[in-house]
């Protein structure tokens, strides 16, 4: 199936509630540990996040690695407005995230970050290449990261098999939005293909489970 495009920024204040109000702690803690697991030693480390939306990714990172500081960014203000007001319900963490409305190609940082994550942006993004040549913009050479997104099935049969099994009882718009996702998704080997075009030869890509790619590694 060929990848049919959706919009690349939810500013609908529906999705963005049905979002917002979703339980994703499970895949967002699961994320967050990998993070931890696969880069254990980061020093009082600067973490992006690329396309945080409401914000449970950042606010998760910030309580796991006590010395860093994460900067949340995604482009529609609704979303940031959920994350800010999530902030404002957490302790001893206030002072070590910022969330910031920008679109990720438009970011300039004052100075290059330690660590770049991102979970279930680039399956937004008309242009993958753009997102990757971005995020080696924004990392400190060396730097560390982990991007995670869902993999397109085969046919829009095989999606809206996956949204019934995964998601049977969700409302109505978040199973439209998880549907619209999966086929707007990249296989494995696009992913890969992206990362060769862009020589992140220090990048890999896995497969943890039947719905998601990883990209983990350094940039240099
Ligand atoms: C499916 S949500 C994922 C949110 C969050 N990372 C999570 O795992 O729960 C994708 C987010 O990417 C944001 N987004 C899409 N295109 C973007 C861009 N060009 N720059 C920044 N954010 C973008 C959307 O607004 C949306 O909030």
């Amino acid at each position: 199936m060929e990848r049919v495009l959706e919009a690349e920024v939810m500013d609908d204040s529906e999705q963005v509630l049905a979002y917002a109000q979703a339980d994703f702690e499970e895949e967002n803690q699961g994320f967050v540990d990998q993070f931890f697991t696969l880069y254990p030693d980061l020093e009082n480390p600067h973490i992006v996040d690329l396309g945080c939306g409401p914000g449970d990714i950042p606010i998760r990172v910030a309580h796991g690695y006590t010395t860093c500081r994460v900067t949340g960014i995604d482009a529609s203000q609704p979303m940031i407005t959920y994350a800010q007001q999530a902030l404002q319900k957490e302790t001893g963490i206030q002072d070590r995230v910022q969330f910031l409305c920008q679109r990720f190609q438009d970011v300039t940082l004052s100075s290059p970050a330690d660590a770049i994550i991102s979970n279930s942006l680039v399956h937004h993004v008309p242009n993958p290449l753009r997102f990757w040549y971005c995020l080696k913009k924004l990392l400190k050479p060396g730097g560390p990261v982990l991007v995670m997104d869902l993999l397109r099935p085969e046919s829009p049969e095989a999606a809206q098999a996956i949204v019934d099994e995964q998601a049977a009882d969700e409302p109505e718009q978040l199973r439209k939005d998880f549907y619209h996702s999966l086929l707007a998704a990249f296989t494995e080997d696009e992913v890969a293909a992206h990362l060769a075009e862009l020589n992140l030869s220090r990048l890999f890509v896995d497969v943890p489970d039947d719905r998601h790619w990883i990209v983990y590694g350094q940039v240099f």
